[in-house]
């Protein structure tokens, strides 16, 4: 959550912060800002309660010069989206500008120590209070009368860092010096990007795409010294620790709208693409069973596990649920799915062979991250399912497997969505073949994987009729969604794409669950979209789609065969391409992305940055 730059160097900072800003705004966008800094100046601040493009309209008015500068776009934590709350803050009369990602949990206590000592408040945010304190540690550091020092500075982020509880990722800059620019982190990822002569600080690799290839990602509890020509890592307990300097990988490449009008829908359009990529060098046909390269256990540990724990968050969460189904019916091994919020907090009684899987598009969510480090803590072997190479999860867990999906930028997630089933079906395939899985039936399920690019790429071609379905329910309050067995997690997950993108009130249930309680919700304004494919539950979902026809509920049927009794009772039928049911999410998933992205739009709503929402939450 909330996106930090940094630059120092020979060149003007302001260009580089703003592209880079534009790139992290995913990361929260109620308000922004920039500070520079060159030599025998004063800190300018320029701060917007709005988004990066209003930032770039105020500094068209009022431009800023200088070799150093922070920037920074928020996702309000503390205190409302106002200008006075927007980074970069400062600290002790304008001695410290800094910017800030995470949460201090023990700001208040700190904060009437520096209103005892003095310091005046102009936010409501926790971040402040850490300018104030660096600016304190740093009087302290300089002692009476002395010549600033940059060894002052460094003693100064370390004294206070010492003092804060929570997560940090921060960027500093010093008045006094105009060549200086510090990091921390603290469980907020920053990344430092290596150049010639000029150094780069963002919270991930997107803003240094065209600017270094060169980078070091920062540990928890690490601080980089960073002058224009040289950077010093220190580690709290260790000293001076030697940079690890990595090449940035080729898939953080810049993403681009490409023609499309919006993220959400080039990623929608990127499946049968990105599912090929999870696809790709992981299926071993002679064996008829999968490959992974990174999951770091012998084939005996494999053999010997007796359940897997999935966990994520929001829609991961729901890829979790579909895993459930794969690896209990493909390979027989008990699955628990735990919200990773809640697996962090409780203490199950866990064996040791269970291996436990953090399912993550972004890497950086705070309860994904915090569950996997408590499963850890407690023996048990972390695996991460994740597309943001070198993020936080996928450099924690112990070992994992990437979805090479391609950045994914809209908030709300579609392709990572359906790599993630990908990838869970093929593990579920390894583990069966471990186990009792026969090598027939092992070819087949390579088959029906084979498959599903053209199949996604066919599903696409739906997207003219939804949108005509669409503009039909585009002002309904409130829809129900639902499916049975595998498309019970599709039907959660189209709602909540739904009530993500267009604020429209959606509940997902499986469907036979309805009449317990929410077909009270029925009537002729509540649209419910029934996934109704061929398969074992096939007619146990069409009776309860009757049970909604019989209330006078409007119905939209998601099928996969030309089938005249759905056709005969729900007002709108949306065909995808048959695909055996293990399978069916991710197909039928791609209609539900296409049904939410034409009703947001037709709401007037930002589809791509939805309100009150933020792509990576690495707040608790
Ligand atoms: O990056 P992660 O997959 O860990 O993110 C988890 C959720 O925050 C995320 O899936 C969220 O629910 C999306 N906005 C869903 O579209």
């Amino acid at each position: 959550m909330c996106g930090i730059v940094g630059y120092i160097g020979s060149k003007d900072a302001c260009p580089f912060l703003l592209s880079g800003l534009q790139r992290l705004e995913y990361r929260g966008y109620d308000s922004a800002g920039i500070a520079t800094l060159r030599q025998s100046d004063n800190i300018r601040v320029t701060k917007v309660a709005g988004r990066v493009a209003e930032l770039d309209a105020a500094l068209q008015h009022k431009p800023m010069a200088g070799p150093l500068g922070i920037g920074h776009t928020r996702w309000a934590t503390h205190g409302a989206a106002t200008q006075d709350n927007a980074h970069p803050h400062l600290g002790g009369s304008a001695a410290v500008t800094l910017a800030h990602n995470g949460v201090i949990e023990n700001y208040e206590s700190l904060k009437s120590e520096l209103v005892g000592k003095g310091y005046q408040f102009v936010s409501q945010t926790d971040s402040e209070v850490v300018a104030h304190l660096v600016a304190e540690c740093l009087k302290e550091a300089q002692g009476d009368g002395a010549e600033p020092e940059v060894q002052h500075c460094v003693d100064a982020m370390q004294a206070a860092i010492a003092r804060l509880r929570g997560t940090y990722g921060l960027v500093v800059m010093f008045r006094e010096f105009p060549d200086l620019l510090i990091a921390a982190r603290c469980g907020s990822p920053l990344v430092v990007g290596v150049g010639k002569q000029e150094q780069f600080v963002a919270s991930d690799t997107s803003p240094l795409v065209g600017f270094t290839e060169r980078i070091i990602y920062l540990a928890d509890h690490q601080i980089a010294v960073i002058r224009p020509d040289n950077i010093q890592v220190l580690h709290r307990d260790h000293g001076r620790v030697r940079p690890d300097i990595q090449t940035l990988s080729s898939q953080s490449q810049d993403a681009s709208l490409e023609g499309y009008e919006h993220y959400m829908l080039k990623e929608i359009y990127e499946q049968p693409q990105s599912i090929q990529n999870a696809l790709r060098g992981r299926i071993d046909r002679d064996n008829a069973t999968a490959k992974f390269g990174g999951l770091n256990l012998t084939t005996q540990q494999l053999r010997g596990i007796q359940r897997v724990i999935l966990t994520g968050c929001g829609t991961s969460w729901h890829s979790a649920l579909v895993g459930d189904y794969l690896i209990e019916e493909l390979a027989r091994i008990p699955v628990e799915v735990e919200y990773a919020s809640e697996l962090r907090y409780r203490n199950p009684p866990v064996d040791h062979d269970t291996v436990v899987f953090g399912i993550t598009q972004s890497g950086e969510t705070a309860d994904t991250l915090a569950a996997l480090r408590e499963m850890k803590r407690k023996g048990h072997h972390t695996l991460a399912i994740c597309n943001v190479i070198g993020s936080s999860i996928a450099q924690e867990a112990d070992g994992g497997i990437y979805l090479h999906a391609g950045p994914e930028i809209g908030v709300a997630s579609t392709k990572a969505f359906t790599s993630q089933l990908t990838v869970l079906s093929m593990l579920a395939l390894y583990f069966g073949r471990l186990r009792h899985l026969s090598f027939e039936a092992g070819q087949r399920i390579i088959t029906q994987l084979e498959l599903l690019p053209q199949v996604v790429e066919q599903t696409l071609g739906c997207h003219k009729q939804v949108r005509e379905i669409a503009a039909k329910y585009a002002d309904a309050s409130n829809f129900l969604y639902l499916g049975r067995k595998f498309n019970f997690p599709t039907a959660l997950e189209g709602a909540l794409k739904l009530k993500e993108i267009s604020y429209i009130h959606a509940e997902g249930y499986p469907a036979a669950e309805m009449k317990h309680g929410p077909i009270a919700l029925v009537d002729e304004n509540t649209p419910s979209v029934f996934i109704v494919p061929q398969g074992t539950v096939y007619e146990k979902v069409l009776s309860n789609l009757q049970e909604v026809k019989a209330r006078g509920g409007p119905v939209i049927a998601i099928v996969d065969h030309e089938d005249p009794q759905v056709t005969k009772l729900a007002d709108d039928v949306i065909h995808i391409p048959e695909i055996e049911d293990f399978l069916q999410p991710i197909v039928a998933s791609i209609p539900l992305q296409l049904l939410s992205y034409e009703i947001a739009l037709l709401r007037g709503c930002d589809v791509d940055k939805p309100r009150n929402l933020a792509k990576s939450v690495t707040v608790e």
